[in-house]
């Protein structure tokens, strides 16, 4: 390497080291070593992801897939089929439909395409942190609004951050980590008034009240987001899409690199889809077991559990965070430490587990909270 190019290298390494960027959680392996427990002894409730559909089953799906695609080929004509089926699962047309390697990074494309430096995004908060992240990382203003202690949004201040400036706005619903639906009314009106592109992140809607992916049809500047990580239990494929209008749709589809989901994530998400009943009955049993956990943990005595319109469920207790969430890593229950949410000091995060991890997080915080 010449020396210039040494002093510019180094100088850009250190520019990149400042950008704040997602930073997962410890890992299993890291869990087990700390506490001496075996890993499969850990329970992993961080991170919403799905067990709702057995293990067996996924996999066999996969086995039939890589039967069916051809790995040697580039995916277009998968890229295609999966359009059209999400077309049909939402009833919009496969035009409003983008496809991405997950659904944030539908959300970076999109923050990358519309959001220049000297612009602003607005959000409220407590929400998904990626979402900071990505706006840091563009080197964008990140504008936001605190919810309401009921969790609705502050419909007042946010009209106040639609400054010439503010060019994106991200609503997260049902929204992580509260766990609440904006309504529907408050949404549009917020897309009425916004002078820019509304990025609508419904990753967890198939367990929420409503969707408003309708709404694409009627607003020309707004996105909404879609996961299969969720619902659809492959969050290790990573495959996510986006839903807008023709006209979105296509500066959101034309990505300098082509063929970014790779074939067999694509074929998973429209065999999920062809046997969409598997999601629906798994999301039904888990709403089930999401109310009973709501419940029992509003029975122990210290702990306000909140509604959940998703497949997780927020909860304060009246001792510090770092305790109770200590108090479970020591049995492997790995759930989510938040701290201070608006009014509430101490709050914490569980995915809802398969009825047994539930069990065993219940006793847990039972034991440690009543002691
Ligand atoms: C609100 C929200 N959006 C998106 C994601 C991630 O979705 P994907 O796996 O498609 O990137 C999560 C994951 O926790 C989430 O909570």
């Amino acid at each position: 390497m010449n020396s210039k190019c040494e002093a510019w290298l180094g100088k850009k390494l250190n520019e990149l080291k400042g950008s704040e960027v997602y930073v997962a959680e410890k890992t299993n392996e890291e869990i087990a070593k700390q506490y001496g427990l075996k890993i499969s002894d850990i329970v992993k409730l961080n991170y919403n992801e799905n067990l709702y559909i057995p293990r067996e089953k996924v996999a066999a799906m996969l086995k039939d897939v890589a039967d069916e695609v051809d790995v040697r080929i580039y995916p277009q004509d998968e890229e295609f089929m999966l359009k059209e089926a999400i077309a049909e699962y939402l009833n919009v047309t496969a035009d409003c439909v983008t496809l991405g390697n997950s659904s944030d990074e539908v959300m970076e494309r999109t923050i990358r395409l519309f959001l220049g430096k000297g612009e602003s995004a607005v959000t409220f908060t407590p929400t998904f942190s990626v979402f900071k992240c990505d706006v840091d990382y563009q080197g964008s203003e990140y504008v936001t609004v605190p919810l309401k202690d009921d969790f609705s949004i502050d419909m007042e201040g946010m009209l106040k951050t639609f400054t010439s400036t503010a060019k994106l706005m991200y609503l997260c619903s049902p929204n992580n980590p509260t766990a609440s639906q904006l309504k529907p009314r408050e949404i549009e009106t917020l897309i009425e008034e916004f002078p820019g592109i509304v990025l609508v992140d419904e990753a967890y809607a198939e367990y929420a009240d409503y969707s408003i992916v309708p709404l694409i049809k009627k607003y020309e500047n707004l996105i909404v987001l879609r996961t299969f990580s969720k619902a659809f239990s492959l969050a290790g494929l990573r495959l996510g899409y986006a839903l807008a209008g023709p006209g979105l749709t296509k500066a959101l589809d034309r990505t300098p690199a082509p063929y970014v989901v790779n074939v067999v994530s694509l074929r998973m998400g429209r065999k999920m889809l062809e046997n969409i009943e598997v999601m629906r009955e798994s999301v039904k049993v888990l709403k089930a077991e999401r109310r009973k956990l709501i419940n029992q943990l509003n029975e122990i005595k210290g702990i306000e559990a909140f509604d959940s319109k998703a497949n997780f469920v927020l909860f304060n207790t009246d001792k510090p965070s770092g305790e109770v969430y200590e108090a479970a890593l020591k049995q492997g229950l790995v759930i989510k430490k938040l701290g201070k949410l608006l009014k509430y000091q101490n709050c914490l995060r569980t995915t809802v587990g398969l009825p047994k991890m539930n069990a065993k997080l219940l006793k847990a915080l039972g034991e440690y909270m009543e002691d």
